[in-house]
């Protein structure tokens, strides 16, 4: 199975702890490719054709990313509006049916937060429904979020841990 991982995070080399380390874990496993899309699109110049050949390739997609306001990084949106273009990802043709999708998402807050009634007051997977009906407009198969928590105040030990659950999920 080919996996696309395309992280979504802007300072993945230099500002990041868990995406960082997620990300190169992930690239351990045989058959991800990972893409850096920041490091690739810093002004949002997104290259669709490279894109589009890129998901081609992938029986399964994982965008990965830090929660910023209860959502993705800007990024994600302006990749999701340029690259899953009518005619390609869904109107007339739809390349993605049947690749799966997995969100891998790290949120600063912990678990107890993302309950109806927690400080949120909004369950984790609520937040991620705009995905996942992406997901099913272009015809993907949902897969279970991988999510880490608590991700501004996380030991190594659990980083560690979080990078064996991802490569156990991806492989
Ligand atoms: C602009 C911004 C917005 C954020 N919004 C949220 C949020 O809505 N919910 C949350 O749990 N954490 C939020 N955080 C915390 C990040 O999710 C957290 O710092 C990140 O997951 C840590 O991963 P990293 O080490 O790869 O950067 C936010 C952080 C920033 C910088």
């Amino acid at each position: 199975m080919n996996t696309l991982v395309e992280v979504f995070h802007p300072a993945l080399s230099t500002g990041s702890v868990v995406n960082r380390a997620l990300a190169q874990a992930a690239g351990t496993v045989d058959g991800v490719q990972v893409r850096d899309e920041y490091a690739l699109y810093p002004n949002f110049q997104i290259d669709v054709a490279a894109e589009q050949e890129a998901l081609a390739w992938a029986d399964r997609i994982v965008w990965q990313f830090p929660m910023y306001w209860y959502s993705s990084p800007a990024l994600l949106k302006q990749w999701e509006v340029m690259v899953l273009s009518y005619g390609w990802a869904y109107g007339t043709n739809f390349a993605l049916e049947g690749k799966e999708l997995m969100i891998a998402v790290s949120c600063g807050a912990d678990r107890d937060k993302y309950r109806e009634d927690g400080e949120y007051g909004v369950n984790g997977s609520d937040l991620l429904l705009p995905f996942k009906t992406t997901a099913r407009y272009t015809k993907m198969q949902w897969a279970q979020p991988f999510v880490v928590h608590s991700a501004m105040n996380i030991s190594d030990a659990q980083v560690q841990a979080a990078c064996e659950e991802y490569v156990q999920r991806l492989q």
